[in-house]
């Protein structure tokens, strides 16, 4: 699996994901902005797809939610990085592709020295992105509302990522 950054070409290919029921599901509340947004390149975000043998199965995005220009994670501690992540396709649930793209993500994210820890915040209600966060090893920080969404925010902290990475190579 390889990460790469998402341009105007797949403009068709994220709006084809975004009808999909489960995607919906996940954010129902949120407009992407693609036209607008594949074409700009802000420092505080990465917007990335992710191809398995060289075929698009899923959409991640990286931010500094300190920076990020909407503010919506409100007044962040700086060093600090938030992810988005959907499998575009329903066929491709469940089959490992989300762990290996949150496991290369962190990687990226950590790769900096100075972050910290990252963030996410599925939806109360999404149990099952909750549980797969949880085995990655993110901790629950609390219950937040954003805009009409109740979500539940998850930590995952550099040393925690270490640790658990360096007991799995034991
Ligand atoms: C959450 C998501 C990215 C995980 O990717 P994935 O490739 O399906 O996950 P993996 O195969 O690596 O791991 C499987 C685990 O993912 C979770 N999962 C979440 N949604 C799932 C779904 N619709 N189908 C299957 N597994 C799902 C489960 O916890 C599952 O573990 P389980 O065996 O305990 O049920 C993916 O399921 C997805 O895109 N879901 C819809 C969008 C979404 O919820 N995004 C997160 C918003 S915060």
């Amino acid at each position: 699996m390889k990460l790469r950054p998402a341009t105007l070409k797949d403009l068709d290919l994220l709006q084809r994901w975004d009808e999909q029921p489960h995607v919906i599901e996940s954010d129902p509340n949120d407009d992407w902005d693609w036209t607008n947004e594949l074409g700009l390149n802000p420092d505080w975000r990465e917007q990335l797809i992710a191809e398995v043998d060289g075929r698009p199965i899923g959409f991640i995005q990286i931010i500094d939610p300190r920076e990020e220009e909407t503010h919506y994670w409100g007044d962040c501690e700086p060093n600090l990085r938030a992810i988005d992540i959907w499998i575009g396709g329903e066929e491709d649930l469940g089959k490992g592709f989300g762990g290996e793209m949150m496991r290369q993500a962190i990687e990226r994210c950590f790769a900096n020295p100075n972050v910290t820890a990252i963030l996410i915040d599925p939806l109360e209600s999404n149990t099952d992105a909750r549980r797969f966060y949880e085995r990655i090893g993110f901790e629950e920080v609390g219950p937040r509302r954003f805009g009409e969404d109740d979500c539940m925010v998850y930590r995952l902290e550099r040393a925690g990522w270490l640790n658990s990475n360096s007991r799995k190579d034991d």
